[in-house]
């Protein structure tokens, strides 16, 4: 989700109301990908990368997401969404993470859109951890090294019980991956538009959907192949 900043400052406002603006959109699109079936959608709110912002920034962001965990829960609950978070949450306020906490037990058990939150996520921390985790269990005698194979080492990964997404989407212009969900994008649609956060739509995730629709996936097979199956 990326352009707040460029969006608040095209008028002339402060990034906070870029961030403020991008909050409204992110609220407005869970409800567009509910609506239109998407089994899961993961959003990326907050990389480990960010805290190298102002540390007003950063405050400000933190705000935020405090202020719409507690405004947005109880309805997102409501209607069926399971939420959960990714990302290394023990760098967030104490406050912060049981409210996180509280969202993911509030939800664990609703059957519609599985929306996952990334804050304080990078793909290769993801891989790292899974790693580590791995190593653990090697170690522990619970796992044997030679049973260590992609689809055991998805396992260990973030979001391991939901597939892998089938598109991704930047906005703001950048044709970056920037650290996202590194081990599950192997083999996703990739759409780059560049409109703004802020600006993003219903309509413009239709469009996303649209080009998704357009591809010819053939997981390394041929063309022929896979328009005969
Ligand atoms: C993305 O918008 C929001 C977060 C990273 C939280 P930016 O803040 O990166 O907006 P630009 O890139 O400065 O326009
Ligand atoms: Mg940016």
């Amino acid at each position: 989700m990326d352009g707040n900043g460029r969006w608040a400052r095209q008028r002339g406002r402060a990034r906070a109301a870029g961030h403020q603006a991008g909050f409204h959109t992110t609220r407005d699109i869970v409800e567009s990908a509910a609506r239109r079936g998407v089994e899961a959608l993961t959003l990326f709110a907050f990389s480990s990368e960010n805290w190298r912002r102002p540390q007003t920034e950063v405050g400000l962001l933190m705000d935020l997401f405090l202020r719409a965990l507690n405004s947005e829960v109880g309805k997102l609950s409501e209607n069926n969404v399971q939420i959960r978070f990714i990302g290394d949450r023990s760098a967030f306020k104490p406050r912060l993470q049981t409210e996180m906490d509280n969202a993911e037990a509030l939800t664990a058990n609703n059957q519609g859109l599985k929306l996952a939150i990334a804050v304080n996520y990078g793909g290769r921390w993801d891989i790292v951890n899974a790693a580590k985790a791995i190593a653990r269990d090697v170690q522990s005698g619970m796992l044997d090294v030679d049973s260590v194979d992609e689809r055991a080492f998805a396992s260990y990964v973030s979001l391991a019980d939901i597939p892998d997404p089938d598109l991704f989407i930047r906005t703001g212009g950048e044709k970056r991956i920037s650290n996202y969900l590194m081990w599950h994008l192997a083999y996703t649609e990739l759409y780059f538009t560049d409109v703004l956060w802020p600006d993003f739509s219903d309509e413009e995730l239709g469009a996303a959907i649209t080009f998704y629709a357009g591809r010819q996936r053939r997981f390394g097979k041929t063309g022929e192949q896979v328009s005969s199956a």
